[in-house]
């Protein structure tokens, strides 16, 4: 591993895990994306929890491995690097197991990490059809009625809404209130009136299962409720600062991926009698792909450091999020040039690795919603 001061001995260790896994889910990656088999992603999940980490940040007393953030980005960034279906479908497992974590009180916590941690997938129903970046604008409702609560509503492009055993929705408690009327509860798979809804056709991480949610009267104890009423939006928000820091290590995985394979090409490549690496043409493109790269890196280990020293991360996670997805667009984007016509074709992964390096610049907040949160938060600083 390179030298960076934000890695220790155990860093190391959970990349060379990662990197193992990775290499077993690289056989199946491109048959996930081209036959949207999320069975294929679904198994890798469960995988992932045979080697402790699907748990990884869950604290050793409720059944994880009680490892830190930099440890979770490096396992991602890994996986994203031959698979970013799993990668994605990981990341919104883990927005679950965080929003647990975050609010949860002991009992909710001994009920659902270890579960989370094993063999159990989760999914975080935020978005809606009239609530995507206007994330308070939700309308699903929950009613509490003789110690149960009640949920209506509809939810779309829920990540492993197919697969998920353990869903934290989120719902208004009080529809007068916007943001500080919202509440976060966690629903269980086979709920009376929980339907999943239709399997989304996407253009990239395509494996990774999206689907709608319908809540028809879904009664839940009230015991399902995450925190207390009312404050489900702040929940939801300090999930999502892990959530981009989990998106800008996909990110960076896919950009040292498409990287990679196209210095590979580019030496193997004979054009004008020689290997068109020679050509300073080639040189310039992978000298910016490697500068972005390196600037990817350093903001989201930076980003993940922070949240290992219990600081707020909002800025931070914007910003490495904002940042690595739009290098990952732009790093498989000439990836694909360099290989020319062989990097249109599915022959090579470079096409997938772009397809899906744009959702990493609309899931969990578009780079607009990025650029607005950095500018309220250096506004605010001022
Ligand atoms: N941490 C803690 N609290 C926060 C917070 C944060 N990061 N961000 C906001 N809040 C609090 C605010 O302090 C405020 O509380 P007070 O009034 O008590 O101060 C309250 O939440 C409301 O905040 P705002 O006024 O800033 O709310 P807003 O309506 O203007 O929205 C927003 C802010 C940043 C635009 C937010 O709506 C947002 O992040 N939108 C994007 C939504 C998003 O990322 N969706 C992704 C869906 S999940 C997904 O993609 C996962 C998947 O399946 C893979």
């Amino acid at each position: 591993m390179e030298k960076l001061p934000y890695f220790t001995e155990v860093h190391k260790d959970v990349r060379d895990i990662a990197k193992k896994v990775a290499e077993e889910f690289s056989q199946t990656a491109s048959i996930a994306d081209e036959r949207e088999d999320y069975t294929i992603i679904e198994k890798n999940l469960k995988r992932l929890g045979e080697i402790g980490i699907l748990g990884l940040r869950v604290p050793t007393e409720y059944g994880g491995q009680g490892l830190d953030m930099r440890s979770y980005a490096l396992a991602l960034e890994e996986i994203a690097k031959t698979c970013p279906s799993t990668a994605l479908s990981y990341d919104a497992h883990v927005l679950a197991a965080d929003s647990i974590m975050l609010a949860g009180n002991d009992d909710q916590k001994k009920k659902y990490l270890p579960m989370l941690a094993k063999d159990k997938i989760g999914a975080f129903a935020l978005s809606e059809p009239y609530a995507g970046s206007d994330a308070a604008a939700l309308r699903t409702v929950a009613e509490l009625k003789n110690g149960r609560y009640i949920l209506r509503g509809e939810k779309h492009f829920i990540t492993n809404g197919k697969i998920a055993d353990v869903i934290v929705v989120f719902a208004k408690t009080d529809p007068t209130k916007g943001a500080k009327g919202i509440s976060a509860f966690v629903v269980e798979k086979g709920s009376p009136g929980l339907k999943i809804g239709k399997l989304e056709s996407k253009m990239g991480v395509r494996g990774s299962p999206t689907t709608q949610i319908f809540l028809d009267g879904v009664e839940i104890p009230k015991e399902n409720l995450l925190g207390k009423e009312n404050e489900g939006f702040k929940i939801a928000m300090e999930a999502l600062d892990i959530g981009r820091i989990a998106v800008a290590a996909q990110s960076l995985g896919i950009s040292k991926s498409a990287f990679d394979i196209a210095v590979k090409y580019a030496k193997e490549r004979v054009q004008f009698g020689q290997p068109i690496i020679n050509f300073q043409a080639i040189q310039f493109m992978l000298a910016d792909m490697y500068v972005k790269i390196k600037a990817s890196e350093n903001l989201t280990y930076y980003a993940a450091w922070l949240a290992d020293s219990g600081e707020k991360v909002t800025l931070q996670a914007s910003i490495a999020k904002l940042f690595s997805s739009e290098a990952a667009l732009e790093i498989t984007d000439k990836a694909i040039q360099i290989l020319g016509g062989a990097g249109y074709t599915r022959d090579f992964p470079v096409e997938r690795l772009h397809r899906d390096a744009k959702i990493m610049t609309i899931g969990e907040g578009t780079s607009e919603i990025q650029r607005l949160v950095i500018a309220r938060n250096i506004i605010t600083a001022k």
